[in-house]
């Protein structure tokens, strides 16, 4: 199979078409088998559950090319165990995780000429999706549905690669306690839009959520957990109920007590306790281990001692590990790393 002539490390985080796309239609009660199609646009009508109501949940993977030439993908039935979880809080049919895990193994097996080579820094990003499609215009669940599963070859979320980023503490919340943050749902990202924007503009790369009742809690960014490193080197990441139950996150705390010797502990957070950590990431299947070096609160700057110009040491051994564990030069505990 011939690669596209893509300028793999030139690559952002963008969408780009590939040539085949999965799309399965729940009517009648039941999903049909589903089918790879090329036709990359969705045709729905005007009322459509999703358009009017945002009845939509997704899902973010990777297909990686590892040191020896297969195409593999990571903890897949995690993916297709929390979409379920999301499907199920916004009273969709759910698509088991059986199927999901053969579709998505499907898609990047038909888009095999769009995974990035080894080495290129460059990765394909898979994007599971379901939403409702029939027309309803009283506030109650859609009766049709779609699930599909479109790829983009992609580069770093963030500009600059692993340079150390500069977050904000947001004064808007993400979550509501009994809320929807511990699902991936459009509607946790479309509220997060005018908090990032104003970010930026502000000059910072990302917002740091708290925990909306009492403002004192760390909970997560808008597209990526919280890890941080105490300076006894313990590894420590936010517990709450609102935020997104990263893959990646659950995976590093076991890659630091199993593979590098490290306590890690899943705990609550405080804004307090900021200043004394020793290294602060961002972890998600976009982000990978993105660092942070200053956390700004309302004009408070904190500086974290791993500095604004490479990875603090404990990041760097969770990336290292983590990367070469997804790129098959790390042994993997069993079931983490699926060949497509
Ligand atoms: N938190 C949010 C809000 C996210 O959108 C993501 C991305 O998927 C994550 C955390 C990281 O989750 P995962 O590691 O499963 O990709
Ligand atoms: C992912 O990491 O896969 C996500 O869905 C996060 C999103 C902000 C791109």
């Amino acid at each position: 199979m011939e690669k596209k002539n893509i300028e793999w490390a030139e690559l952002g985080f963008g969408y780009m078409k590939t040539d085949y796309r999965f799309v399965s239609h729940y009517q009648n009660g039941a999903w049909d088998e589903g089918v790879l199609t090329e036709d990359a646009n969705v045709v729905i009508n005007e009322c459509a559950g999703v358009l009017q109501y945002a009845q939509t949940v997704f899902e973010g993977m990777k297909a990686y090319t590892t040191a020896d030439g297969r195409i593999v993908t990571f903890r897949p039935d995690l993916n297709g165990e929390r979409m379920e979880q999301s499907a199920v809080r916004l009273e969709m049919p759910v698509y088991p995780k059986e199927e999901f895990v053969k579709a998505v193994l499907k898609t990047i097996k038909a888009n095999e000429a769009y995974v990035p080579p080894y080495g290129s820094g460059a990765t394909l990003y898979v994007r599971p999706y379901l939403f409702g499609s029939n027309p309803v215009i009283g506030v109650k669940p859609a009766d049709e549905y779609q699930f599909r599963v479109f790829t983009t070859p992609v580069g770093p979320y963030f500009k600059g690669g692993v340079k150390p980023l500069t977050i904000r503490i947001s004064d808007f919340d993400r979550a509501a306690p009994n809320g929807t943050g511990h699902i991936k749902a459009g509607l946790n990202y479309a509220m997060s839009l005018y908090a990032i924007v104003d970010a930026h503009k502000q000059g910072y790369d990302e917002n740091m959520y708290l925990d909306a009742a009492t403002r004192t809690k760390v909970e997560e960014t808008g597209g990526a957990n919280f890890l941080f490193v105490t300076k006894d080197g313990k590894v420590v990441t936010p517990k709450s109920d609102s935020i997104l139950p990263s893959i990646t996150r659950r995976s590093l705390m076991q890659v630091a007590r199993e593979y590098l010797g490290l306590e890690a502990q899943e705990r609550e957070v405080y804004v307090e306790e900021l200043a004394d950590f020793a290294e602060c990431g961002l972890c998600g299947t976009a982000a990978v281990i993105s660092p942070v070096g200053k956390i700004v609160d309302h004009g408070k700057e904190i500086c974290l001692p791993s500095g604004m110009s490479e990875m603090g040491p404990v990041t760097k051994k969770l990336y290292d590990t983590l990367t070469g564990i997804q790129m098959g030069t790390i042994k993997a505990p069993k079931g983490w790393v699926v060949e497509v």
